[in-house]
């Protein structure tokens, strides 16, 4: 059975049938604009401008009375926000709470777990992880007093895109007592089977934490199967909660009894917090690893876009987005193999995350040329043109465009009319 069709129509038609397409109204698309880098930053929605508007105003009306009004519901927003968080991963509401950056928290799980002996010392990780987790957790090992080049045991990559999971679980040898791995991959969209790892992980005695940047709001987790140590992961892109918004961690209930590696004030329990005692007396669950105070503008439009999230649910948001893929991997297949792209992504539903990796050795300048067309595509080096057709806000008609455009530029060669310079930001 033909599943796609290669014509404008057929996009149409699958646009009819989209049970989403009525959500894509809530977010703020330009016109003219194809934006496929909603795994870099996802794009605004009416329900996040409203929410972050909506504390703007009572912070305008009580100034800081804002921290009690609503029933303390701002004074409290990280469990608002982390119950609202945990039932897109299945895990207890007090697991999960919203704080500081993705590398923060990474250094928070990681001083919190890190425990080295001189048996057991080292942390493992792969080679293609973004690089702000390696700085954090080669900065944490020398805090420690280890040179990383010793303590940090990477799995590399046999050719540069992919990891071999096999390859992570003979990693885990007596001396590793740490674990850091993302969940998909940030450039090959590569999704490891984390419920397999974490297990390994734990027969060996191994603390395990996941990187979930690139599959929080794309993918849903089993957090209750999976079972890690912690997690953390950023709610900018897929989340679409905007620039710079707040960012979760997640830690498991087993082990809300442990002292928080990095400790404040806000950590502390609730109803004796403001007793300001010098004995830190932290939460015994995810909102015990608090530091500071809350930033509420960066926390507000999550819970708007939260409420996008809990209406139509991930499993739907899950099935498009496989579909959605498919169909441009499809089309890439079809019409563009021929111009030298190529798809860098697993081509299994289990093991590919919500972008598609599209390979070409003009990578970076078919992204200026894309531009250019009014599509918003994302370059990573070397040779990466990530493209994300977010469920929520890609249409199947965006897709059948954004091929022929791929085309035209390489047909035309137009990525010649550009320099290979690279920006700052690319
Ligand atoms: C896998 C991964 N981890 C962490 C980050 C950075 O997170 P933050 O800027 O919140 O520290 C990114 C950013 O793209 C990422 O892709």
């Amino acid at each position: 059975m033909v599943r796609f069709e290669n014509s404008l129509e057929f996009a149409k038609r699958k646009d009819r049938e989209d049970v989403l397409s009525d959500i894509r109204e809530r977010f703020s698309i330009q016109e003219n604009v194809i934006y496929m880098d909603g795994n870099s930053l996802g794009l605004c929605s009416k329900d996040a401008k409203e929410a972050l508007f909506h504390v703007i105003d009572l912070w305008e009306k009580h100034g800081i009375g804002i921290w009690d009004v609503e029933d303390s519901k701002y004074f409290l927003y990280q469990k608002v926000l982390g119950e609202k968080l945990a039932q897109l991963i299945n895990a207890e509401a007090d697991e999960v709470t919203v704080m500081t950056n993705t590398t923060i928290n990474i250094h928070q799980g990681i001083s919190t777990f890190y425990k080295p002996t001189p048996e057991r010392y080292k942390i493992l990780v792969d080679d293609l992880n973004f690089p702000t987790d390696r700085y954090a957790v080669d900065s944490q090992v020398r805090l420690k007093g280890y040179d990383p080049r010793d303590a940090v045991k990477v799995i590399p990559s046999p050719d540069g895109n992919l990891i071999s999971e096999d390859a992570i679980i003979e990693g885990m040898t007596d001396d590793v007592a740490l674990i850091l791995l993302p969940s998909v991959l940030y450039r090959s969209a590569q999704l490891l089977d984390m419920e397999r790892i974490t297990a390994e992980a734990h027969k060996r005695g191994i603390i395990i934490g996941w990187d979930l940047c690139h599959s929080i709001g794309a993918i849903p987790h089993d957090f209750k199967k999976i079972n890690p140590d912690f997690a953390v992961w950023c709610n900018y892109k897929y989340m679409s909660a905007g620039p710079g918004a707040i960012a979760s961690f997640y830690i498991n209930k087993k082990h809300f009894g442990m002292e928080p590696g990095l400790a404040g004030w806000h950590g502390n329990n609730k109803e004796t917090q403001f007793k300001l005692l010098n004995d830190f007396d932290h939460e015994l669950n995810a909102h015990g690893w608090q530091t500071g105070t809350q930033p509420l503008f960066s926390m507000a439009p999550l819970e708007g876009v939260l409420k996008i999230y809990h209406e139509v649910g991930m499993e739907k948001i899950r099935a498009k987005s496989l579909d959605i893929t498919a169909y441009l991997m499809n089309l890439v297949d079809e019409r563009l193999v021929k111009y030298g792209y190529s798809i860098g992504n697993p081509r299994e539903d289990h093991k590919r995350g919500g972008h598609v990796c599209l390979v070409h050795e003009e990578a970076y300048r078919i992204c200026k040329a894309l531009k250019k067309h009014g599509v918003i595509p994302d370059y990573r080096e070397p040779n990466v043109i990530r493209l994300a057709p977010v469920a929520l806000y890609v249409s199947y008609e965006n897709v059948y465009r954004l091929v022929e455009i791929l085309e035209e530029i390489a047909i035309n060669k137009e990525y010649e009319n550009y320099s290979n310079t690279r920006t700052l930001v690319v």
